[in-house]
C-alpha cells in the first residue's frame, strides 16, 4: 500500500495521514500529546470507527506517559484516577462509533487488572507494580489493538470475498477502507480480498455528502491500489440499481445493536432501502468490536450532529445562502430487516441477528 493511516513511532509520536486534505494533498501530521490525538479524532484528521479506536488507544498511551513525565502521579491510585479522567476525555471525542469506547474500555481494564494484581504482591518474591512498567503495558496493548485490527480485517475479507462473484459491480458508501482502520479495511477489505482471489470486481463509490468520504477517500484509496472505481453522486444509486448495474452493496458500520440494526454514515439507510427494493444484497462488514451488546436496538445509538458548516460549504467554499438553516446528522440507522448479512472476523452472520449475534459471542439468550 502506498500510504499508511496511522502509526505509533518508536519515538512515541503518533503519525496520521491528514484525511481532511486527501486526495489533493497527501500530508501526515505528528501528534505528541493525548490532547492532540483527541483533536485529530474530533476534527476528523482520522475517522472511521476502527481507526478512531486505534487512535484513542495510542492517545491514551501518550496520556499515561505524560502523567509519569510530569509527576502527575506517584502511586497506583493517583495514577489510575488521573488516567481515567483522560480516558473519559478521549471517550467524548465522537459519540457514534462504539469502537472508541471499546478501545478505551480495553485499556482501562488493563489498568484495573494491573492494580488488582498489584494488591496481591508486596509479600514474597514478586515485586510491586511500577508505574513505568504499567505505562509500558499500555503501550504494548495499544500496539496490539493496532496489529489485531489489521488481522481482523483480513479475516473478515476472506469470509466476505466468498459473497462476491467474479465480475461483480459493488456499491459502497462512505469510506470503510484502509483509511478507516489500522489498514486493509472492512468493506473495502472484502473487496481487496476478492480481488486477491483474482475476481474482477469493480466498485461504485457514493460521493457521501457532506464530508465526501466516498469522493475523496474511497476513490483515492482504491485508485492507489489499482481497483476499478467509479464515483457517483449519492442520488444516482437508485437509477444504477434499477438498470442492473449493481450486484451487491457493502458498507462498514459505526455501531451495530444486538438485534442487528446498523449505524453507519448518513445516507446508508436510503441505500439499504433501495437495495432491498431492487433485490440486491446489502452486506455490512464490521469487526465484533463494532457490535454493542449493551443496546437492544438502533434506537439507542447516539447520532452525532456536526457543525452545519460542513453542509453549507464544500471544501471551505460556501454554497448555500448566508444564514441558511441546515442540519448535519453524521450517521443514520439501518433497521436489521434491510441487512442481508453481517460479515465479521468470525464468519458471516445472517438473520435472525439476535440469535446469530449472541451465538458468535457465545451468549445464552
Ligand atoms: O464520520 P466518519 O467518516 O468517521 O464515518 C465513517 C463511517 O461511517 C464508516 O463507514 C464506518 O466507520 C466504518 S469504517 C470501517
Amino acid at each position: 500500500m502506498s500510504f499508511y493511516t496511522l502509526k505509533l513511532r518508536d519515538d512515541d509520536v503518533v503519525e496520521m495521514i491528514d484525511q481532511r486534505k486527501l486526495p489533493l494533498e497527501v500530508d501526515y501530521v505528528e501528534l505528541k500529546t493525548y490532547k492532540d490525538v483527541y483533536g485529530a479524532i474530533k476534527d476528523m484528521i482520522v475517522r472511521g470507527a476502527p481507526a478512531i479506536g486505534v487512535s484513542a488507544a495510542f492517545g491514551l498511551y501518550l496520556g499515561a506517559k505524560s502523567l509519569l513525565e510530569n509527576n502527575g502521579a506517584n502511586n497506583y491510585e493517583a495514577f489510575k484516577n488521573k488516567f481515567f479522567e483522560i480516558c473519559d476525555f478521549m471517550f467524548s471525542a465522537r459519540p457514534t462509533a462504539v469502537n472508541l469506547g471499546w478501545a478505551v474500555g480495553r485499556i482501562k481494564k488493563l489498568v484495573e487488572n494491573a492494580g488488582q494484581k498489584d494488591e496481591g504482591k508486596g509479600s514474597g518474591a514478586s515485586k510491586p507494580l511500577m508505574l513505568d512498567e504499567l505505562v509500558g503495558f499500555i503501550r504494548a496493548e495499544s500496539l496490539k489493538i493496532y496489529d489485531e485490527d489489521i488481522e481482523i480485517n483480513k479475516d473478515m475479507g476472506r469470509y466476505g470475498a466468498a459473497l462476491l462473484n467474479d465480475g461483480f459491480s459493488v456499491l459502497t458508501h462512505c469510506n470503510a477502507g484502509a483509511l478507516a482502520t489500522a489498514g486493509y479495511g472492512t468493506a473495502l477489505g472484502v473487496i481487496r480480498a476478492a480481488v486477491a482471489e483474482n475476481k474482477k470486481i469493480s466498485v461504485i463509490s457514493d460521493e457521501t455528502r457532506p464530508f465526501l468520504q466516498g469522493a475523496r477517500l474511497t476513490a483515492w484509496e482504491l485508485m492507489e491500489d489499482g481497483i476499478p472505481v467509479t464515483l457517483i453522486a449519492d442520488n444516482s444509486a437508485g437509477l444504477l440499481m434499477r438498470r442492473g448495474k449493481i450486484n451487491a452493496v457493502i458498507v462498514g458500520a459505526d455501531r451495530i445493536a444486538s438485534n442487528g440494526d446498523v449505524a453507519n454514515k448518513i445516507g446508508t439507510y436510503q441505500v439499504a432501502v433501495l437495495a432491498k427494493e431492487n433485490n440486491i444484497p446489502f452486506y455490512v462488514a464490521a469487526p465484533l468490536s463494532t457490535i454493542d451488546l449493551n443496546i437492544a436496538s438502533g434506537d439507542e445509538i447516539p447520532i452525532e450532529e456536526r457543525d452545519i458548516s460542513e453542509v453549507v460549504s464544500v471544501m471551505g467554499k460556501r454554497i448555500a445562502p448566508e444564514n441558511a438553516a441546515a442540519l448535519n446528522f453524521a450517521f443514520d440507522v439501518t433497521p436489521n430487516k434491510y441487512v442481508t448479512a453481517i460479515i465479521t472476523e468470525k464468519g458471516v452472520l445472517y438473520p435472525d441477528y439476535k440469535k446469530s449475534i449472541s451465538e458468535v459471542f457465545n451468549l445464552k439468550i
